[in-house]
């Protein structure tokens, strides 16, 4: 059994993603070493909005890239289901990347020459996709409330529905944990809220498990469980 944040009891097979004693830290010139994270111990269950917030330059990207198998750890585990990141191959990481998890970062990274949905369309071909394709475009941008825009190219939606967009792409294959940072960086609040809202619908309506960053206070109230990184 596992004791959370929220004091709830878990069982161990709702834990999504575990880690065990991880630190990072880089090499900077001249022999000297930034340690980032020290020692860090989580367990992440399924299913929930997990917001890791801390000030700026206190990690948070950081541990993003090494919970989402994209940087590695200096020392200690991290465990994806019951894969053990230290074990595998580079192709295995890949892999692991492709088909079961999702992405959105601040700088949205639509692919400017293709519209909403072919945006879509592009990863769902990437990622293997067998089931009905169209069906499932046009399925997840009604989640995120864009079924009206679908023929619009990145230049042509405002920066929420840009936002929406990238978030529609990023479970459109049916990832089972989707990692955010700072989604809501360039969106105030309120729009921020709506993002935020939406991802908690999908976890409702999918299962998914989002983990986003933030330093937006207005949000936390929203996770269901907070990490907080560095003195705060
Ligand atoms: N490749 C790297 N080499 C050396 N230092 C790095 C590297 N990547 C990050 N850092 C340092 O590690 C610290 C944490 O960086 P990180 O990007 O994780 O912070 P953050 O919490 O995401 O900040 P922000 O809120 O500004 O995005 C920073 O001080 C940064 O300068
Ligand atoms: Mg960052």
């Amino acid at each position: 059994m596992e004791r959370i944040e929220n004091n709830e009891i878990m069982d161990i097979q709702d834990i999504i993603l575990k880690v065990d004693n991880v630190s990072k830290s880089f090499k900077l010139i001249g022999n000297e070493e930034l340690k980032v994270i020290d020692g860090l111990n989580l367990s992440i269950p399924k299913g929930k909005l997990i917001i890791i917030k801390g000030r700026s330059g206190s990690g948070k990207t950081t541990l993003l890239n090494i919970l989402g198998a994209l940087d590695a750890a200096t020392s200690g585990e991290v465990t994806f289901m019951d894969r053990q990141y230290s074990l595998l191959s580079e192709e295995e990481k890949e892999y692991i990347r492709r088909y079961d998890m999702g992405f959105v970062f601040q700088s949205i990274a639509l692919i400017p020459i293709m519209n909403a949905y072919e945006n879509i369309d592009f990863v769902l071909r990437n990622a293997g996709f067998r089931d009905d394709r169209d069906g499932r475009i046009r399925e997840v941008l009604s989640l995120v409330g864009l079924s009206d825009r679908i023929t619009h190219y990145p230049a042509q939606l405002s920066g929420g529905e840009q936002q929406r967009t990238a978030i529609a792409r990023a479970i459109a294959h049916r990832p089972k944990v989707v990692f955010a940072d700072e989604p809501t960086g360039a969106l105030d609040t309120s729009t921020g809220i709506v993002v935020v809202k939406l991802f908690k619908e999908l976890i409702k309506r999918e299962g998914i498990t989002v983990i986003m960053t933030t330093h937006d206070e207005g949000l936390m109230d929203m996770a269901d469980i907070v990490i907080r990184l560095g003195e705060n």
